[in-house]
C-alpha cells in the first residue's frame, strides 16, 4: 500500500489480569498479544510501526525486537496522550497513519486493509473503525448528525443518557491523515471526567475545522474485542481458534468437532484429511490430502506429512517427515524422524532421540513394516522393504530388505510354579 505508518498503544498496566508481566506480552493461542497486532499491521501493508510502551517496556522490546520503532509513555494520560508520544516520528511524514490496540490482537488484516482503502478513496482526513453492538457499555459512542456524517466520540463517563443509548461504539481504531492528526493532537486537552487526554477529540477538532471525518462498520464485531482479563484472553483464544478451523474447512478439510481442534498459525492441510477430535496441530506443519488425523495426536513444530497419511490416537509427532501413504495408528512417539512412503510403523512404537544432552535422527526406508512397541534408539537408520520384529530394541542400522529382530529369546520354565 506504502506510505502508511501504525501506532500500537501499548503502555497500558493490565491491572486485571492480575499479572506480573506487561499485558501484552501474555500469549494467546501460541503468540504475544502485541506480536499478533504488529503482524496484522505488516499482513495489511503496514510497514512502518511505532509502539508506545510505557509499563514494563523491557518485555515488550523483547518481544518485538528490532521489527518496530519505540515510543515511551512516562505516565498513563489517555489515549490522546500516548499517540503524542509518536509526534517526534511523525512529523516529517505524510500518508496516512493508522492507530491499533496492543491489546485488540484478533482484528483481521484485511479490515485495516479496507480501513486504509476506505480512507483514501473518500478523501477522508479521519476514518473511525466502528461496531454496531447491543450493549456499548464502556465503549466511547459515535455520534452522527442528522446526515449520518461522524461529528465526535464521547466516552460513556462523559456521555448523556441519550448518548449512552447509541449502539454504535467506537472500536478505538482509526486511520487518519497524518499531518492532519498532528495538528488535532495540539488541541487536546483533560477537560473530561477522566481527566485524561482523549484521542477521541481529534473527531470533533477535525470537524470543526471543516476536515473530511468517516467511519466504517466492521463487520464481524469480534475483531475488535479486547483483552483486559484471563476470561477475555479465553474467550478471544476461543474465537481465533474457531477463526482459524473455520478457514480449514472452507479449504476442504473435514474437522469433526471444531470446539475441540486446536489447529495453530500458519498451518497448512490439503483436502479430503479429516481431523479428529482432541488434536493439536502447531504453527507451521504441512499435512497433506485425505489424511486421516487424530483422535488425541499431538503434531508438533516442524512436521511435514504428505498425503495419505494416517496418524492415529495418542500419537505425537515432532519434526518428522513422513512419506506418502504411512502409518502410524497408535501410541506412538516420531521425533526427529523420517518415515518413508507407504510404510506402517506398530502400535507404541517410539524413536529415542534424545541421550540427555543431543536430538539424533531416525531414519526408515519405503514400505517397511515396524512391528509393535519397537525403540529405535537414534541416531539410526533404516532401510527400505524392511521388517522389525515387535518388541526390538533397534540400536543398529538395519539394511534393505532384511527382517530385524533385537529382543530377548522367550524361555519357559515348565512346572516352575508348582515346585
Ligand atoms: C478507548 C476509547 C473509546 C473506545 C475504546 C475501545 C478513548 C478516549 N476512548 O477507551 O472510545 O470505545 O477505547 O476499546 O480513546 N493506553 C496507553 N496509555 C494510556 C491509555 C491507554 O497505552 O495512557 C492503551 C491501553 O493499553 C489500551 C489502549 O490504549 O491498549 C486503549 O486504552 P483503554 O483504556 O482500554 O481505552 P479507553 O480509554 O477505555
Ligand atoms: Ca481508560
Amino acid at each position: 500500500m506504502g506510505n502508511i505508518t501504525a501506532i500500537v498503544l501499548a503502555a497500558g498496566k493490565g491491572t486485571r489480569m492480575k499479572t506480573n508481566k506487561a499485558k501484552v506480552v501474555h500469549k494467546i493461542y501460541g503468540k504475544e498479544l502485541i506480536k499478533r497486532v504488529v503482524e496484522t499491521a505488516f499482513d495489511a501493508g503496514i510497514d512502518d510501526i511505532i509502539t508506545v510502551v510505557g509499563y514494563k517496556k523491557e518485555e515488550v522490546e523483547e518481544v518485538l525486537g528490532d521489527s518496530v520503532t519505540y515510543a515511551y509513555q512516562e505516565e498513563l494520560l489517555g489515549t490522546g496522550h500516548t499517540t503524542m508520544q509518536a509526534i517526534p516520528y511523525l512529523k516529517d511524514k505524510t500518508g496516512k497513519v493508522v492507530i491499533l490496540y496492543g491489546d485488540v490482537p484478533i482484528v483481521r488484516p484485511e479490515t485495516i486493509k479496507k480501513l486504509i482503502e476506505k480512507s483514501v478513496k473518500c478523501e477522508e482526513h479521519a476514518t473511525v473503525l466502528t461496531a454496531i453492538v447491543n450493549n456499548p457499555t464502556g465503549y466511547g459512542r459515535i455520534i452522527r448528525d442528522n446526515e449520518g456524517h461522524v461529528k465526535s466520540i464521547v466516552e460513556e463517563r462523559d456521555a448523556t443518557d441519550e448518548e449512552r443509548t447509541i449502539k454504535e461504539i467506537n472500536s478505538g481504531i482509526y486511520c487518519f491523515d497524518i499531518q492532519e492528526l498532528l495538528l488535532a493532537l495540539e488541541k487536546i486537552t483533560p477537560n473530561n471526567a477522566q481527566g485524561e487526554y482523549y484521542l477521541t477529540d481529534v473527531i470533533k477538532i477535525m470537524n470543526e475545522k471543516g476536515l473530511k471525518v468517516g467511519a466504517m462498520i466492521v463487520e464481524d464485531n469480534t475483531e475488535i474485542l479486547g483483552v483486559n482479563d484471563r476470561a477475555q484472553l479465553e474467550m478471544l483464544t476461543r474465537l481465533l481458534r474457531i477463526r482459524i478451523n473455520q478457514e480449514h474447512m472452507e479449504n476442504g478439510v473435514t474437522i469433526e468437532d471444531t470446539n475441540n481442534t486446536y489447529i495453530y498459525d500458519d498451518v497448512k492441510i490439503g483436502k479430503d484429511t479429516i481431523i479428529h477430535p482432541n488434536t493439536t496441530i502447531k504453527s507451521g506443519v504441512i499435512i497433506g490430502e485425505n489424511c486421516e488425523i487424530g483422535p488425541n495426536a499431538y503434531i508438533r513444530e516442524s512436521c511435514i506429512i504428505a498425503d495419505n497419511v494416517k496418524i492415529g490416537s495418542f500419537v505425537e509427532v515432532k519434526k518428522a517427515i513422513i512419506g506418502e501413504g504411512a502409518k502410524v495408528p497408535h501410541l506412538s512417539y516420531m521425533g526427529d524422524c523420517e518415515i518413508g512412503k507407504k510404510t506402517n510403523i506398530g502400535c507404541g512404537t517410539i524413536t529415542c532421540n534424545y541421550d540427555g544432552f543431543k536430538k539424533s535422527k531416525t531414519k526408515i526406508g519405503n514400505n517397511s513394516f515396524v512391528g509393535s512397541n519397537v525403540n529405535f534408539i537414534a541416531p539410526v537408520t533404516i532401510g527400505d522393504n524392511t521388517i522389525i520384529a515387535a518388541g526390538s530394541t533397534i540400536t543398529d542400522d538395519v539394511p534393505a530388505d532384511s527382517l530385524s529382530i533385537a529382543r530377548e529369546r522367550q524361555l519357559n520354565k515348565e512346572g516352575w510354579n508348582k515346585k
